[in-house]
């Protein structure tokens, strides 16, 4: 992989230009004007400016028709439009086209998170001997890296001079920020591959023992109709196990077999057959049977009215399938229809929900010295 090189034009055109602006970015103009082409295959849009740095909104096309759109606001992936079994094509991702909408805090919609995905019971960890108190944003215990996690920062951008489009988001996160210990630089890495295929790397360091746990939430509706519930939408997990919770969805450290229970998607089923048995709905974590380092196909979700199944392949350990349970209309898809209840589903591939507090659970530390290297690929197949 190799940076461009800083005598191209477009090179020195991606060094941000700071700005002195402040106060509500809620009122800031949304700057949607021409697309810059950058290489082939990628394109940036401005689109505003927050925490007053730049925001943009990034391109990637292949030669297959597929696009994927990104910002650095978050690292949020905005939309990714595929095709379909009859010529058509959609947009398989819940997303908006302004970046006014994503200040309206939606529920993570396509966000990087971190610094830890999911959550940490009673915000809280031990680590070293020491107590780190988190902010706690959802009820007693911390979701999603806290009140402004990775999903609600401006990313630095580079575009990547591979023969595929390909950007580099880096972020700091400081020592202390969301009450995390030790300086945490990370780095992810989307790439949209001729195969459909999009890839997100991610990478850390950090210069204090402090638990990492990086993941992206895009919704997935393969439809891509949010008028189309996803209860109809079959899945593949392979997993025998999954990680039972308690009612505020912190698991119980527990790891109990799937077989017999409503969390049996090794054989693929539709996600509406045992869903009434699980109050409130999926949204749990699965212990993978690949246990996680190399990249292995863990889950297979489709949908048969467009013919698109979607194939996730990681190097983690854990996947929380979540089946939108919280979405209530307040947020209107790109296309102005409103975002309900079980109309978009989650596929996080993570470790597990509060491993700081769960010594049997696989390791969520990163030391200094070591290097967080995690790995996934959403693939598009069309039948
Ligand atoms: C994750 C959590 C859910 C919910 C969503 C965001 O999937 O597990 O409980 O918080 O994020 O709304």
């Amino acid at each position: 992989m190799k940076k461009l090189n800083s005598t191209f034009p477009i090179a020195l055109s991606l060094i941000w230009a700071l700005t002195s602006c402040n106060g509500n970015n809620e009122d800031k103009k949304q700057d949607t004007g021409s697309p810059d082409t950058i290489k082939a295959g990628i394109s940036r849009t401005d689109w505003g400016e927050f925490d007053g740095k730049k925001v943009y909104l990034f391109r990637l096309t292949n030669t297959k028709g597929s696009e994927v759109k990104i910002s650095n606001y978050g690292g949020t992936v905005t939309s990714f439009v595929t095709g379909d079994r009859a010529g058509g094509k959609s947009d398989i991702i819940i997303g908006f086209d302004s970046l006014n909408n994503y200040l309206r805090k939606p529920p993570y919609f396509g966000a990087l998170i971190g610094r830890y995905g999911n959550r940490i019971g009673n915000a809280r960890f031990k680590l070293d001997g020491k107590e780190y108190k988190l902010a706690a944003n959802d009820g007693k215990n911390t979701l999603h890296g806290g009140l402004k996690g990775f999903d609600k920062v401006v990313w630095d951008a580079t575009v990547m001079n591979d023969s595929l489009p390909s950007l580099t988001l880096n972020y700091v996160s400081k020592d202390g920020e969301e009450g995390y210990p030790g300086n945490l630089k990370g780095t992810v890495q989307y790439t949209l591959t001729e195969d459909n295929e999009l890839k997100i790397e991610y990478n850390a360091e950090t210069d204090k023992a402090t638990p990492v746990n990086l993941t992206n939430h895009s919704y997935f509706n393969l439809t891509g109709d949010v008028n189309n519930t996803i209860l109809n939408h079959t899945l593949m997990i392979d997993a025998d196990n999954y990680t039972p919770v308690d009612g505020t969805l912190i698991p119980s450290g527990e790891i109990k077999t799937v077989k017999g229970t409503p969390f049996d998607f090794i054989t693929a089923k539709a996600i509406g057959k045992d869903f009434d048995s699980v109050k409130g709905g999926y949204d749990h974590n699965w212990v993978l049977n690949s246990k996680g380092g190399s990249l292995q196909k863990v889950a297979v979700l489709s949908d048969s009215l467009s013919g698109r199944s979607l194939e996730v392949y990681t190097t983690e350990p854990g996947l929380q399938f979540y089946t939108g349970n919280f979405l209530d209309g307040k947020f209107n898809n790109h296309d102005g229809k409103p975002i309900n209840l079980h109309t978009a589903l989650c596929l996080e591939t993570q470790h597990f929900p509060d491993s700081p507090n769960k010594p049997g659970f696989p390791s969520t530390i990163l030391k200094p010295g070591e290097k967080y290297h995690s790995e996934t690929v959403y693939k598009v197949v069309v039948n």
